[in-house]
């Protein structure tokens, strides 16, 4: 049976656990088995994970396992969970997503992971991309250029030392805390950033999978 690990701040009651982590179409069943009555689909795909989701839910799975022939074996190495542990740390900050529960599976050296997240919408779709105000559309640019990015930090850190009282503006902090975070692990991984990895809450930009 692989060992279940719980990521700090987040609460998980799972009991089960699948029986096989080393094939991502095998935890997709396992999933799907568990919540017969979601009637899951796949909603998108990626190198890393994939996304289940019901018709109307409001949230959906992110299963992340390997789709080839050797499993994930070296977890300190992987990117998500990196940015995963930012993220369940700081739940209030918007640009990050909301999760529900998040559990990582490992036996051995090998491991898997199942997140239960909020559903956003896609920026892949350019009906959304158009929604974009002026701000949230500088701002998407901004994110896929990584010195960009520390620069912006920077800036906002400017304009707070000239307007102080902005450090109660809940817009400004979280832009504040977002850039600073971000460009810190962004210089470590690399940038990830794109239409497929940044999704929206309404017209709110959500950083979903940022670092490479
Ligand atoms: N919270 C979400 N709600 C709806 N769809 C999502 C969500 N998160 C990711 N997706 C979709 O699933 C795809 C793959 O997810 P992603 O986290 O980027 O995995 P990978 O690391 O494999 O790129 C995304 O491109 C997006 O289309
Ligand atoms: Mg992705």
């Amino acid at each position: 049976m692989p060992k279940q690990v719980k990521i700090k701040h987040i609460r998980c009651s799972r009991k089960t656990q699948p029986a096989d982590i080393s094939k991502r179409s095998a935890l997709i069943e396992y999933v799907r088995a568990k919540h017969p009555h979601l009637k899951l689909k796949k909603l998108g795909e990626g190198a890393y994970a994939t996304v289940l989701g019901s018709p109307s839910g409001k949230t959906v799975f992110k299963i992340g396992a390997d789709d080839g022939d050797g499993a994930y074996n070296d977890i300190q190495c992987d990117a998500y969970l990196n940015y995963l542990k930012v993220v369940c740390k700081d739940q209030s900050n918007p640009f990050f997503p909301k999760i529900k529960s998040a559990t990582v599976y490992l036996r051995g050296k090998e491991y898997a992971y199942i997140i239960e997240m909020e559903r956003l919408t896609s920026l892949e779709d350019g009906k959304n991309h158009n929604k974009l105000g002026a701000t949230e559309r500088y701002l998407f640019d901004v994110l896929q250029e990584d010195e960009s990015l520390e620069g912006m930090a920077h800036n906002v850190e400017v304009m707070l030392k000239l307007a102080p009282e902005l450090k109660h503006n809940k817009k400004v902090t979280s832009l504040l805390m977002m850039s600073k975070k971000l460009s810190k692990l962004i210089q470590e991984w690399g940038n990830d950033m794109h239409d497929g990895n940044i999704m929206l809450r309404g017209r709110q930009l959500v950083i979903t999978d940022p670092i490479a």
